[in-house]
Formats: C-alpha cells, structure tokens, sequence
C-alpha cells in the first residue's frame, strides 16, 4: 500500500507527531504551507478567528499526486475545536482525489473529536484510523498513541 503523510504545523507540534508517525510507516510525507503569516501572539488570535469563520486561505502548491496513493494520512492542530485552515484548503481543494483516508490532530486539551469529525465531513470519507494527541498525551504516552494508531491502519489492510 502507498501512502503518504500530509500535515500542517504552525509551533511543530503537529510536525512532531508526522516525524514519528512517517518514520515508522516508511511512508511519503507533504507538508502543506500557509501564505499568511500565523507567527506570534496577534497571529493567534486572529488564525482562531480565521478558524470559527471558516475563512479560506491560499496554500502554496502542493507537491505529491494524491491520486498516486491508496492512503493519505492527514494531520491538523486543533483550531478552536476545529482543523486548521490550511488543513481545510487542502482538504477542500483535493476532496475528490482520496482513495483512503486516517486522521490525525494534536491540541492542548479539547476539541478533537470536532476537528475529526469535521475533517470526514468536508471529505465526505471516515478516517480508517484516527488519532489524536492532547499536550499530557505528548508527554506521557506518545509512543503508545502513535503504535496503536499505525496498527490500525495496519489492520485495515488497504
Ligand atoms: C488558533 C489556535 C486555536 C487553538 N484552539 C485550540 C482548541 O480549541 N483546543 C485545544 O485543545 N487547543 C487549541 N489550540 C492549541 C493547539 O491545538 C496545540 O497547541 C497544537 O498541538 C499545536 O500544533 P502545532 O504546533 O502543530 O501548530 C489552538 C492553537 C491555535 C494556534
């Protein structure tokens, strides 16, 4: 099965768990960027507005042919309750292309199950495996979340 990994990290948190996640799969890894400026503590607040809004940004062109694979794992931090929106570009402009798709966020706390529901809303497609990451998480059991996660997809045999 070919897959690649696709995520969006503004403080590389979300970076962190692609890293571990694309090493133990082997797999292709894209990282989508922004066009707008998130940086420092004005950008934040602003980007959770972007966020409840819905508001579309323009990502920089992305590099690999999704519809060369059987699998693309998507990874987003949590934007108030919801998936970043350079994560929504890309999972607004590429919808049609997904053969399969696994989910994954990081956030400090809460708002996870939103972000994932969401993200199979746009595309219209449920993850095969999901996996989220609060901040105790990262701390405590990383490792652990991320095996059970690519057992999963694993299992799943696509
Ligand atoms: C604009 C914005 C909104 C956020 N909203 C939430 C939220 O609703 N719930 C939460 O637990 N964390 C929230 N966070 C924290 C991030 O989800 C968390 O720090 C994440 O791991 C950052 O990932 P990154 O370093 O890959 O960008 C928010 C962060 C930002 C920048």
């Amino acid at each position: 099965m070919k897959i690649l990994l696709t995520y969006y990290s503004r403080t590389r948190v979300t970076a962190g768990v692609a890293k571990a996640i694309s090493q133990k799969l082997n797999c292709d890894v894209e990282e989508i960027k922004d066009t707008k400026d998130r940086s420092g503590a004005i950008k934040y607040l602003t980007s959770c507005i972007d966020a409840l809004r819905e508001t579309p940004t323009v990502i920089e062109p992305i590099d690999k042919d999704i519809l060369e694979y059987d699998l693309v794992i998507v990874g987003s931090p949590v934007w108030a309750a919801t998936m970043a929106n350079p994560v929504l570009a890309y999972l607004t402009e590429n919808k049609d292309k997904f053969k399969e798709l696994a989910f994954f966020c990081t956030c400090s706390s809460s708002g996870y199950e939103k972000t994932i529901a969401k993200m199979e809303e746009i595309t219209g497609k449920s993850g095969i495996a999901k996996l989220f990451m609060t901040k105790t998480d990262i701390d405590s059991s990383f490792d652990v979340k991320v095996d059970e996660f690519i057992e999963n997809i694993n299992e799943k045999n696509v």
